[in-house]
């Protein structure tokens, strides 16, 4: 079951790939940008693993002189990035790569980061057990995203939508994501509350 939803998402994200930076250019001006700018600043250590990089968005915001490590399971998306890296000038190892099944060992990371991915991973929980895992002891995890509303009727309403919105955008609009970093067993340290349903994640492996 899960496979097939998996192989679902990818096709999905493979075929929003050449609409996606323009589909999201508005939020990027808007505030995406700055939440990202806000996520990066954040980072810790030398060694750092983004999840599910898509087109390559947070490139301009890597640190300079971090290993850094992106994967994604979107060949197209993936494409992207590789065209995208060596215009913005970015070091990166970019690998095509589940997050609910991942090829590094464990305690690799000191950081792991991702932005608007844990909507889409078809089973989050397993996603942020790989996180987890990977993460060395003491390091961290900050995600950016969007999470089902805390207003009973707008989160009513947005899992009404659900179905058709993973349809039409690869996403759902109903994760508890925070809920699940809890449930992952990391240890989250702050919740930074961005606007409406948007929120900044910092967690640790202890
Ligand atoms: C909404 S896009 C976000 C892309 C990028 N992080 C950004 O901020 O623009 C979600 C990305 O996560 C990737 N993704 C979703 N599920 C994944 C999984 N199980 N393993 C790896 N990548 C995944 C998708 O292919 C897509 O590129």
């Amino acid at each position: 079951m899960n496979e097939k939803a998996t192989e679902a998402a990818r096709k999905r994200y493979d075929r929003r790939a050449r609409q996606y930076d323009l589909m999201e250019a508005l939020a990027e001006r808007l505030n995406f940008g700055r939440w990202r700018k806000l996520l990066w600043n954040k980072v810790e250590g030398a060694s750092i693993l983004e999840v599910g990089v898509g087109t390559g968005k947070n490139f301009s915001y890597y640190p300079a002189g971090a290993e850094m490590t992106a994967i994604d399971f979107s060949p197209k998306m993936l494409a992207r990035a590789r065209v995208k890296a060596p215009k913005e000038a970015v070091s990166v190892r970019l690998l095509q790569m589940d997050a609910q099944a991942m090829e590094f060992p464990d305690d690799t990371f000191d950081t792991v980061v991702a932005t608007f991915v844990f909507c889409s991973v078809p089973d989050p929980l397993k996603g942020l057990a790989e996180v987890k895992r990977v993460c060395k002891p003491g390091g961290k995890v900050i995600l950016l995203e969007h999470v089902l509303s805390s207003n009973r009727s707008v989160a009513r309403f947005m899992n009404f939508i659900n179905p058709i919105v993973v349809r039409l955008m690869g996403a759902n609009i109903n994760r508890r994501t925070v809920e699940n970093v809890a449930r992952s067993g990391l240890t989250i340290e702050h919740v930074t509350h961005l606007s409406g349903i948007f929120k900044l994640i910092e967690a640790r492996k202890r």
